[in-house]
């Protein structure tokens, strides 16, 4: 991670070194806190955010979710964000992140104090030029995806990460790439911060929304992207066998981009390299994302 100059806080820049809290913000110790992780890419036409939008209304989302008062509109996220970009030199990534930040000890949020930051960095490749390139590892994690009842799984609520950090924890220190979770039936939910495809017999597989997921907007993407290219795309239970039989398994984040996964568990899928349909749909959002597809210019709001 390359950290830039300059981070949005409640409608000020302040400079890197300056943007800091007090050790007992409720979200430090609650987890309190909601955020986005967005990506912004080179054009023709300069610097575009890939669907800001739609992040920006996951994250009034989860503010709603947690009860967070955030006085800025939709229109206004958008601009601040974009503002962020302009004024900071190289960024490819950026993280606004809404939290508790009064001093308070004890469970209760209401009438805690909020604090909106927007933070840039360049970030280059989130899971490695290698896993890019030649594939990730994946391991299944012991760690359960947080599942709908105990948590706001839909969301990204800062505290529900733990879980995630875990699972990627104990996955790089056994050798592996990246941790799957599998949800409480025991289907595969999805990665610690990316969601999961599979491609059998001819159709595209990824869990369902109610699978306790996170409803990625890179899978969102992916899903139209694929059935434009004329692929079935389906949401249904997968399982673990499913993930080790399939042709092809990739993962899917606005951080981790498309990425193949190579194998799971120690177990090669498919050929044991990046599969066709994975690298096809890689290509193809690796173009949307930069510009180079008018069809998609939708997704695109320029900087
Ligand atoms: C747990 C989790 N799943 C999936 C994703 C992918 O979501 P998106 O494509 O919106 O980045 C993320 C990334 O934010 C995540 O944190």
């Amino acid at each position: 991670m390359e950290k830039t100059e300059k981070i949005w806080i409640d409608g000020k820049f302040v400079n890197w070194e300056d943007a800091k809290v007090h050790v007992l913000a409720h979200a430090l110790n609650y987890g309190t806190g909601v955020f986005e992780g967005i990506r912004a890419y080179e054009t023709d036409k300069g610097i575009a955010v890939f669907r800001l939008k739609d992040h920006v209304k996951r994250l009034i989302g989860a503010c709603n979710v947690m009860c967070f008062d955030l006085p800025y509109t939709e229109g206004e996220i958008c601009e601040a964000i974009k503002e962020t970009i302009r004024i900071n030199k190289k960024v490819d990534y950026i993280k606004p992140c809404v939290f508790l930040c009064g001093e308070a000890v004890g469970l209760n949020p209401i009438g805690v104090p909020v604090k909106f930051a927007i933070t840039s960095i360049y970030m280059g490749s989130y899971l490695g030029k290698d896993a890019q390139e030649k594939g990730a590892s994946l391991m299944t994690s012991s760690w359960f995806r947080p599942w709908n009842l105990a948590a706001p799984a839909g969301a990204k609520v800062n505290g529900i990460y733990v879980t995630s950090c875990l699972a990627k924890m104990d996955a790089k220190k056994r050798g592996f790439d990246e941790a799957l979770m599998l949800n409480a039936q025991g289907n595969v939910a999805e990665c610690s911060g990316e969601n999961i495809f599979i491609f059998k017999r001819g159709k595209l597989y990824t869990p369902q929304v109610s699978d306790s997921i996170l409803e990625g907007i890179t899978r969102n993407s992916i899903m139209e992207i694929a059935r434009d290219l004329g692929y079935e795309a389906i949401e249904t239970e997968i399982s673990r066998i499913d993930l080790y039989t399939a042709d092809e398994v990739f993962m899917s984040g606005t951080a981790a981009e498309i990425t193949a996964a190579t194998s799971v568990d120690g177990r090669p899928i498919g050929t044991g390299k990046p599969g066709k349909v994975g690298k096809q749909l890689a290509a193809k959002y690796a173009d949307i994302v930069r510009g180079k597809d008018p069809k998609y210019e939708k997704w695109l709001d320029r900087v």
